[in-house]
Parts: structure tokens; C-alpha cells; sequence
């Protein structure tokens, strides 16, 4: 079971954090991981890990805010692989603020890239997928996404991507059923990357996010890239439209 040999996966975001975990667990089973952020050198990195494990795997500059950089990768993926299968929109920013300060810029940037981003990945990505009927696309959403009874202060910028996210997964489901194409989202819970070091190194922030998850922890990279592996797998054949919460029990609180 979740055998990705033979499929080319593209993750954005994937030098470090959760990304990377993604990449290295789908070239685990068996998948080309094409390796992508904004510094192309951490992302060489990545694939030497990866390569260094007997994994296969390319890495590529990609800001995905940048169509015309979305459309280079894409083109230079075709070409080398002949075909897409896999996509994890990954990449993200978390910059929270009250919202009282936050500026114009801030909330747009944030914008650009949880969501345009992911919109622009996912359709670029869906218009290769069609020519083969086949595709999975996954969205990292998070609990911070509006939609299940939870705030998180210094949040709204962020947590109105992620409850986009979930919202565009739904309509991209929908739209692309009959494609073959699949598209869900993750929702993960707090997690132990780069992105959370601000929390990691406030006790009383770091207490309080603890506390309320009954696993009485943070999550792992690892234990987001465990779903991404199953929703891009050929066993998750029946589910799109939905969004899978990895949080250690965080929303049933
Ligand atoms: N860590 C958590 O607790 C948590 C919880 C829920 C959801 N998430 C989401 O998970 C995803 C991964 O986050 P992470 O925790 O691994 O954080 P991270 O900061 O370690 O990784 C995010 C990656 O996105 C990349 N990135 C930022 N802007 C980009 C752009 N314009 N183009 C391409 N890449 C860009 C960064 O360079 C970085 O490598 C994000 O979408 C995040 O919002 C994280």
C-alpha cells in the first residue's frame, strides 16, 4: 500500500519545515520528488538527502507568487518527466499581528502567497493532470482556518487563507471530479518547524498551545507528511473535497 513508484510529485515550499518532510516521505515510496522554494540552493540540499537515501529527486527556484516562474517550473517539469501527478501546495508565511496594525502590505502579501499561490499551482498542475485522467492535489489548510469553532489572535491575514484554502480544495473537487484529479486538504494542527520558533521559544505561548492538545505536544513534520502520503496515494482513490485535521485531537477540545 502507498506505493508512489513511477509517479512525479511537485511540493512548493519544501526546503525546510513540513515541505521538506513531504518530499523526502514521498520519495520514501517511490515517487520523483520535483523539490521547490524560493532558495534553490536549500532545495539542492534537500535532494541530496533525498538522493542519499537511494530517493529520486530535482529541486527548483520557485516564488509562487510568481506566475511566470509557476509556468517556467511547470514547463521544465513536463519536459523532463513528461507528466505531473502529485502536488502539495506547501509554501506559506505566518506572520501574525493584531489586527489593528496590520498594514495593507502585510495583509496582501500574505494573500499572495497562501493563496494565489496555491490557486496558480493547483491550476497549472489540474491542466497537466487532465491530459493523463489521473492527479492528486493536496492543500496545507490549518486549524487556524476559521471554520471549526477556533481563533488564534494576531490571525486574521492567515487564518482567512487557510479557510480559503479549504473552500477553493471544495470547489477545485467539485470542477476537476471527473478529471481523475482528487483534491484535499490537510489541516494541521501546531507543528515543530521554522515557522513556530517564536513559539517554541516563549514558554508561557509554548505552555499554553501544549495544553490544549490532549497529546499534550507538539506535532511532527513527519506526522503531516504521513497524510500527504496516504491523499496522494492511489488507496485515497475515494476522498477529495475533504479536509483530513492532523492535530493531536487540538479541535475536539
Ligand atoms: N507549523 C505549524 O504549526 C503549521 C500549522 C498549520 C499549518 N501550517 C502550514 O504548513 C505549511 C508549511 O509550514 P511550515 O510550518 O513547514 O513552515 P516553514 O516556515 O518551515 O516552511 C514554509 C516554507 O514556505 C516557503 N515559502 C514562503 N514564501 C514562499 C513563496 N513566496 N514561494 C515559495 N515558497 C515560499 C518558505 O521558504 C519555507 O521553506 C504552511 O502552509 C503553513 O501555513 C503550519
Amino acid at each position: 500500500m502507498f506505493d508512489l513508484t513511477g509517479k512525479i510529485a511537485l511540493v512548493t515550499g519544501a526546503m525546510r519545515g513540513m515541505g521538506k518532510a513531504d518530499a523526502i516521505a514521498l520519495a520514501t515510496q517511490g515517487a520523483t520528488v520535483v523539490v521547490t522554494d524560493i532558495d534553490l540552493r536549500a532545495c539542492e540540499e534537500v535532494v541530496k538527502e533525498i538522493e542519499a537515501a537511494g530517493g529520486k529527486a530535482v529541486a527548483f527556484a520557485l516564488n509562487v507568487t510568481d506566475k511566470k516562474q509557476i509556468d517556467q517550473v511547470f514547463d521544465a517539469v513536463i519536459r523532463q518527466f513528461k507528466k505531473l501527478d502529485i502536488l502539495v501546495n506547501n509554501a506559506g508565511i505566518f506572520r501574525p499581528k493584531p489586527t489593528l496594525d496590520l498594514t495593507e502590505e502585510e495583509w496582501q502579501q500574505t494573500i499572495d502567497v497562501n493563496l494565489k499561490g496555491y490557486f496558480l499551482c493547483a491550476q497549472r498542475a489540474a491542466k497537466e493532470m487532465t491530459k493523463q485522467k489521473k492527479g492528486r492535489i493536496i492543500n496545507i489548510s490549518s486549524i487556524a482556518c476559521g471554520q471549526v469553532g477556533v481563533g488564534f489572535m494576531g490571525s486574521a491575514h492567515y487564518s482567512a487563507t487557510k479557510g480559503g484554502v479549504i473552500g477553493m480544495t471544495e470547489t477545485m473537487a467539485l470542477e476537476w471530479g471527473t478529471l481523475g484529479i482528487t483534491v484535499n486538504a490537510i489541516g494541521p494542527g501546531a507543528i515543530d518547524t521554522p515557522m513556530v520558533a517564536m513559539i517554541k521559544g516563549d514558554p508561557a505561548s509554548m505552555k499554553a498551545i501544549t495544553d490544549r492538545v490532549p497529546m499534550k505536544r507538539m506535532g511532527k513534520p513527519e506526522e503531516i507528511a504521513a497524510a500527504v502520503v496516504f491523499l496522494a496515494s492511489d488507496e485515497a482513490s475515494y476522498i477529495t473535497g475533504a479536509t483530513l485535521f492532523v492535530d493531536g485531537g487540538y479541535l475536539a477540545t
